[in-house]
């Protein structure tokens, strides 16, 4: 048998149910990954509640995109990837399980050096991080403005942008100062009074925004703080972003990634597995659950407040 977490109508975690189900089968072009771990990305509850628009439901739906995990089965018509090889899944459908049916498509190699919790971390955080740094052009002699700069995705775009040579300005909560001064960023609280807080630490200016947060605040500050539009980017107010002449991927925004965008986001993985080995880039894990926590894990990850990730661990 294989555990799923499933839910059958849209509304607060206690929708999620974990059901026991036939172990899947590989179809022809796909492959089952047993599943070691998954990662818990906000997107998942914003689909569960409606606030993210998807199909209507008929009929059960899974959760999870993000997934680490060994090869059980491969289809006749897969070529590449054998029995017993480790991957990463990428935009699973439903990686809260202990099995998931993928397409080669979603497979990349597990790096060696990460653990399988840090491996179902990376998929969105790092692919989303990576991609809009990459599409901001961050490099040597920006500085860099990050809203929410200590959760999945903030943590990851502070340590690629310090990797690119960029000077990093991050916001956070008190708490969590102290964690992105250890990843090279300089920490500045959000708030009333930001857009001041950050002209003190940044005499030069601000070249370039990345928005993790979406707050009114985070706009506001952007638009205060840098002329030029086409170097402010958000992944939370897609659906706003044409209203405010700033850039945005995915977030709600109706126009969809590029292809070169998709794989700047693929190629995320690679890109973290070499800075790791490095030991300059680190995966912080901040709460390990099995999977009957999942209500659990997307009550936590709601608050809008978690460090880090949270993994499932089947
Ligand atoms: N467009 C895309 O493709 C895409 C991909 C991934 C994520 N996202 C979206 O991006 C957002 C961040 O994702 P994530 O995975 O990094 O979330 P996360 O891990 O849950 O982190 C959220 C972070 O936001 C910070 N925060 C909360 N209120 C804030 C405020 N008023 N100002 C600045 N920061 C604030 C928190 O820091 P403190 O605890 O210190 O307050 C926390 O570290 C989510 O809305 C997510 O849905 C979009």
């Amino acid at each position: 048998m294989s555990r799923v977490v499933q839910y059958s109508r849209f509304g607060g975690p206690e929708v999620l149910e974990v059901v026991d189900i036939a172990t899947p089968t590989a179809p022809p072009d796909g492959v089952v990954v047993e599943v070691r771990a998954a990662g818990v990305n906000p997107i998942d509850s914003k689909l569960r509640s409606g606030l993210r628009a998807s199909p209507p439901l008929n009929g059960p739906r899974r959760v999870g995109s993000d997934g680490a995990g060994v090869v059980s089965e491969v289809g006749a018509r897969v070529d590449g990837w054998s029995v017993g090889d480790e991957v990463i899944v990428r935009g699973a459908d439903g990686a809260y399980a202990t099995h998931v049916v993928a397409s080669p498509q979603q497979l990349v190699a597990k790096p060696q050096d990460l653990s399988w919790e840090q491996a179902a971390a990376i998929g969105v955080p790092a692919g989303t991080a990576y991609q809009a740094l990459k599409s901001l052009r961050v490099g040597r002699g920006d500085t860099l403005l990050i809203h929410g700069g200590s959760g999945g995705v903030g943590q990851a775009a502070v340590q690629f942008a310090r990797a690119w040579g960029a000077t990093v300005i991050a916001t956070a909560s008190a708490a969590n100062h102290a964690r992105l001064t250890e990843l090279g960023a300089i920490p500045i609280a959000y708030g009333p009074g930001l857009v001041d807080r950050i002209r003190a630490v940044a005499p030069q200016g601000v070249d370039v925004v990345l928005d993790a947060a979406g707050t009114a605040e985070a706009v506001e500050t952007s638009l205060a703080l840098v002329r030029d539009r086409d170097r402010i980017g958000t992944i939370v107010l897609g659906a706003r972003a044409a209203e405010f002449g700033i850039r945005a991927w995915a977030g709600g925004s109706p126009v969809p990634l590029t292809p070169q965008e998709q794989s700047l986001r693929r190629e995320a993985i690679g890109a973290v597995a070499e800075l790791v080995a490095k030991g300059e880039f680190e995966i912080e894990i901040s709460r390990r659950l099995p999977l009957e926590s999942a209500a659990e894990a997307q009550r936590e990850s709601e608050t809008g407040h978690v460090r880090g990730k949270i993994v499932l661990v089947p």
